[in-house]
């Protein structure tokens, strides 16, 4: 914040910032709508080659058939390793620790399906105060499906003020904290490693080695995470990870999603899992065997032949990122948040409280009191798109791959206006 002084409140200043931005070019890469967007955490604007790698696709089923699967210029039946090492970057993992394949909770549940196997004892499953309805009703009916009351499984943690309706974020200590008061009983912390809600990053590698320490395995939504903050899922020792690819990770609505298993459970063939034919060892596969015998990556958790499709668009999306870098991406979006941040408290300080703690990525969440979904059409008309959740939260989102600092000067200023 000390970064920005007085000389920097005005629109020339914030079009200084983007001359001086080694990223700006990435901005032209994208379809930019008429209006000011901020609701990257929601659905990622459309990069201008996902059409380009969409059609090629079309094109050559148009002109192959079925012999698209062995002689498309990209052919379809490996198509999906197409995107792993990008995405591997993205998440910090290894290629074969990564694979895109479902959605987000449908892949939450194949994850559980190995990784939650509760015992009498130790049947808990620690999960965010304020977790998106998904990933809660996804916990609670894994537990009910083995027999637990999600009442008694499913602990949330605790946040900072109790009093304070919804709560919002929770410190590292406290979560740790808990994370050993629970000790035996816990089978799987299963967190957003950055929260919808409040846009609270974690201390993963710390909540990793605490889950460790009594035994449970640990799990983190990368929802947005994914393409927003530095990640480092194999050197933090997470045990599996899920995202969804159409937020940052700009891949469209509905995207294909991915999942994260670490390597130390990519060798044990009998690690409790869902299984369809997709996981099955890529050399015997088409010999139609009964007997399951599952790739030694995480291909293994791969149900179905993938949506080629997607993978397309994901892979247009994925290719900016190797070129952008999320080094760069993330050092870009520390500086276009804490410029929102710092125009947001000086001109509208009163008028509204930042939820968002320091650690985040690119969202700032806000709270302004006596104002609800009703201002979004106002914004709407003045040119603006943000996003409102119940009961009283908007999130305002600056991506750094096609955002700028004119967009957020604009931005402050629309809102000054409407409030
Ligand atoms: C944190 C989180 N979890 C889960 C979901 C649901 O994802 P999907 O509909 O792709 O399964 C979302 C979607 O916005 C989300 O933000």
């Amino acid at each position: 914040m000390a970064e920005f002084s007085q000389e920097h409140d005005s629109l020339q200043a914030a079009q200084r910032f983007d001359l001086d931005d080694p990223l700006r070019a990435f901005r032209d890469e994208f379809h930019i709508p008429p209006q000011l967007y901020f609701a990257g955490h929601s659905l990622g604007l459309m990069p201008k080659r996902t059409r380009e790698y969409v059609d090629l696709e079309l094109e050559e089923w148009a002109r192959l058939g079925v012999d698209g699967h062995f002689m498309a210029k990209h052919p379809w039946l490996p198509y999906h390793e197409n995107v792993t090492e990008n995405l591997a970057h993205i998440v910090g993992a290894r290629p074969n620790e990564v694979v895109a394949m479902n959605s987000l909770t449908t892949n939450l549940h194949l994850m559980m399906a190995s990784f939650y196997r509760p015992t009498q004892a130790r049947f808990k499953i620690l999960i965010e105060n304020n977790a998106f309805p998904s990933d809660r009703y996804a916990v609670d009916s894994q537990a009910r499906f083995h027999g637990f009351d999600p009442v008694r499984a499913v602990v949330e943690l605790k946040p900072r003020s109790p009093a304070d309706v919804p709560a919002m974020t929770v410190e590292t200590e406290a979560i740790l904290k808990q994370i050993h008061a629970l000790g035996d009983s816990l089978a799987v912390v299963m967190l957003g490693n950055c929260n919808y809600l409040s846009g609270q990053a974690f201390d993963m590698a710390a909540i990793v080695k605490a889950a460790k320490k009594v035994g449970a395995h640990v799990g983190f939504n990368l929802a947005h995470g994914a393409g927003n903050l530095p990640l480092k899922l194999h050197d933090d020792g997470v045990d599996f990870a899920v995202w969804c690819s159409y937020k940052y990770l700009n891949a469209g609505p509905g995207a294909i999603a991915g999942v994260f298993v670490h390597e130390r459970y990519l060798k044990d063939k009998n690690i409790p899992r869902l299984a369809g034919w997709w996981g099955h060892n890529k050399n015997s596969r088409f010999e139609m065997g009964p007997k399951f015998d599952p790739i030694p990556t995480v291909e293994a958790w791969q149900l179905s032949n993938p949506p080629i499709l997607q993978l397309a668009a994901l892979r247009a999306s994925v290719e900016t990122f190797a070129k952008a870098t999320m080094p760069a991406l993330c050092r870009k979006s520390e500086r276009l948040t804490g410029y929102f941040e710092w125009l947001l408290k000086r001109h509208l300080g009163e008028k509204l409280d930042i939820v968002t703690p320091r650690e985040r990525g690119a969202m700032l969440c806000v709270r302004i009191p006596g104002v609800g979904r009703a201002i979004e059409p106002k914004l709407r008309e003045k040119g603006a798109i943000i996003d409102f959740r119940e009961p009283d939260i908007f999130r305002i989102t600056p991506a750094p791959l096609y955002n700028s600092f004119e967009d957020v000067y604009r931005l402050v200023a629309v809102l000054r206006e409407s409030l």
